[in-house]
């Protein structure tokens, strides 16, 4: 496989005498790709009906004549006034009934009839206006769904969807109050007219109530997406990507996904640090490279879902970063600098774990507006700031590396957006947070040196590998739990595995009801921070906690008299969000049983493979050796296997 680099680029906020020369030292650092257009409506199309082409061409044909390759985003993410003007009930509605309002962008409702038509429209004009254009070699579908917390909206427009929905779901109210168990406080409804939207009542509503609701509003996505790609496909051959988000879990996006040929995400490691960093000390020590773990958990997340078009298999999917942070961003609480390296770093994490490109945001930091203080690859004067070299190295390495495969990983944990929401509904405890939970997990797995495949919650085929996780997965789909019986490696099960049915109920025979595993959860308890139940042996669970009713083997005890970690022949079952150290301790003991070999990595460092290579990461500050290499700090190391 070629891998490329490129960049982000807005021709549309620079005089245009400087678009030769721009186009040129892309070209000359050995860039391949510019994404562009994503946010440029306003100039599109100034006036409703008035379109103003020759900017655009002109821009295109300058980046084309440097042989570069070009990205053209939907502008819809950010309908310019006279829409708003036009459909002025387009805006999305926040939880407390607020409406959004217009100065920034994605202010619109996925479900809102009228705004998806005037989507519908530009696409059209935009892709009949360059379908066949020769330069442009992907397309992107608007800008980062479900950003500035986009998703949800209690609109009119989306009750009306949400009851059409629950409708065509359901077919009569009876079956709805079934499913949701209605009976409960009188909630019974008797015509779909009736049903609301779950926010502002009195007290909690129905989670089931809730679920249906994000189900839904998932569907809306879904849904707006497709009306673009089914438009873009009429008049272009070239690929479709959209820019996912990370940690954002307000759509699927795998089924997003079935409607594209490539995924890509927006790899910001320094602001999501910032945002979702998981202790103060990752936050401390990593305050300028970033989590070692969370931008390799989206590569491998994002390569699953770039592989659902045409369906294959999760170690083969297309997907590229599509935004990659090149200094300090703006939108964090804080925004450090990057260390030295780290540019480069990223990028070659990313290929490693398969990207076909990786796109710097942006080309030059923009001196006005709201980004005026996030960093480029050129400084507001056109100087270069320090990613600019480092991209430039990077091309010039990858020139010399030679092509290669992504492999199959021997382990596969699965990932699955509905159990995001299922514990977001019901966390039953503060801490409970589906992503932080396999996030943890794939951490461990990476601490003992092992590439790890992400699986969709609907895997069907499991074959080749040798240990597959599903923890937290609320319910288990047939063709996954289909999958597992015929399955000859191990599988570890647990915490919340299966414990929901497809309502949202609590199943009856209970909890974790696998196939070959003789153990019922008979009682859960949350736990506060301060608290937790040691385990014999050494680590202890905090967060959560189940209690088992068990004959299957107990491999770890508890504390409190209840099994922790307990075995039917390959299947394991883990009772309880696990600390670090039991963490570690059950992962290497399956992974052990499931004839893993395993290396205990220093602190910051961590190893991605390819078909033919192995890649080492410093995440560290400081140099580190190990087996005989030694990686400098933010350094990257890569060996022949
Ligand atoms: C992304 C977004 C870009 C830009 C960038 C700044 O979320 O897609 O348009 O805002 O963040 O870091």
């Amino acid at each position: 496989m070629k891998r490329t680099l490129g960049v982000c680029y807005y021709p549309e906020q620079w005089p245009e005498s400087q678009w030769e020369d721009d186009a040129r030292r892309m070209a000359e650092i050995g860039l391949t790709w510019v994404r562009i257009g994503e946010f440029a409506w306003s100039r599109i199309e100034p006036e409703p009906g008035r379109f103003d082409w020759d900017w655009l061409d002109r821009a295109i044909a300058t980046l084309g004549r440097h042989g570069l390759r070009v990205v053209l985003g939907t502008p819809t993410a950010t309908p310019p006034i006279w829409v708003l003007e036009k459909l002025p009930d387009m805006l999305a509605v926040d939880e407390f009934g607020r409406s959004r309002g217009f100065g920034s962008r994605r202010h619109y409702d996925f479900s809102h009839q009228g705004y998806r038509q005037e989507s519908a429209r530009i696409v059209t004009a935009v892709a009949q206006r360059y379908g066949r254009n020769p330069h442009i070699g992907a397309w992107q579908t608007d800008n980062e769904y479900a950003c500035h917390d986009t998703v949800l909206s209690y609109s009119p427009a989306a009750l009306k969807g949400f009851r059409d929905w629950l409708a065509s779901k359901y077919q009569s109210p009876q079956a709805l109050n079934r499913a949701w168990g209605n009976v409960f406080w009188s909630m019974e409804y008797s015509s779909f007219d009736q049903v609301g939207l779950p926010n502002l009542t009195v007290t909690e509503a129905n989670p089931a109530h809730w679920m249906d609701f994000r189900r839904y509003s998932s569907d809306m996505v879904v849904e707006f997406n497709r009306i673009q790609t089914e438009i873009l496909r009429k008049y272009s051959d070239a690929p479709i990507a959209h820019n996912y988000m990370g940690k954002i879990t307000e759509f699927d996006h795998f089924a997003v996904g079935a409607d594209l040929e490539i995924a890509s995400w927006d790899a910001y490691p320094l602001g999501h640090l910032a945002v979702f960093g998981t202790s103060d000390a990752v936050k401390r020590d990593y305050v300028r490279q970033g989590d070692p773990d969370f931008q390799a958990f989206h590569h491998d997340l994002y390569r699953a879902v770039g592989a659902m078009r045409p369906r294959r298999s999760a170690a083969q999917g297309r997907w590229w970063v599509m935004e990659q942070q090149p200094g300090p961003v703006n939108w964090a609480p804080y925004n450090p600098d990057p260390l030295p390296g780290m540019a480069r770093l990223w990028a070659w994490e990313a290929f490693a774990h398969g990207a076909e490109a990786v796109c710097y945001f942006r080309w030059r930091q923009a001196p006005f507006a709201q980004e005026q203080m996030h960093a480029g690859l050129l400084r507001p004067d056109d100087k270069p700031a320090p990613a600019y070299a480092e991209a430039a190295q990077v091309a010039c390495e990858l020139a010399e590396m030679p092509e290669q495969g992504t492999t199959r990983a021997k382990v596969a944990l699965v990932f699955d957006y509905a159990s995001a929401w299922a514990w977001k509904v019901q966390p039953q405890g503060k801490g409970f947070d589906y992503v932080a939970l396999a996030l943890h997990l794939y951490r461990g797995l990476r601490l003992l040196g092992l590439s790890v495949d992400i699986l969709p919650p609907d895997a069907d085929d499991l074959s080749g590998y040798r240990l597959v996780l599903a923890p937290g997965v609320a319910t288990l789909s047939d063709p996954l739990k289909a999958a597992m019986a015929r399955f000859d490696g191990h599988i570890l099960l647990g915490p919340r595995t299966n414990s929901k049915t497809p309502d949202f109920a609590t199943p009856v025979p209970l909890p974790p009801a696998i196939p070959g595993l003789d153990a019922v959860i008979a009682r859960v308890e949350s736990l506060p921070p301060e608290v937790t139940v040691p385990v014999d042996g050494g680590g202890s669970f905090s967060i959560w906690r189940e209690k088992l009713e068990t004959a299957a083997k107990v491999v770890i005890d508890g504390s409190d008299g209840f099994p922790a970690l307990v075995q039917s022949e390959a299947i394991h079952y883990l009772a309880g969000w696990p600390d670090d150290v039991l963490r570690d301790r059950v992962l290497a003991h399956v992974s052990q049983l499931a004839g893993l070999p395993t290396t205990a990595l220093p602190e910051g460092l961590r190893c991605r493979e390819t078909e033919t290579h192995r890649f080492w990461f410093n995440y560290g500050a400081q140099p580190v050796a190990f087996q005989g290499m030694t990686i400098p700090a933010a350094g990257v190391h890569w060996e022949k296997l």
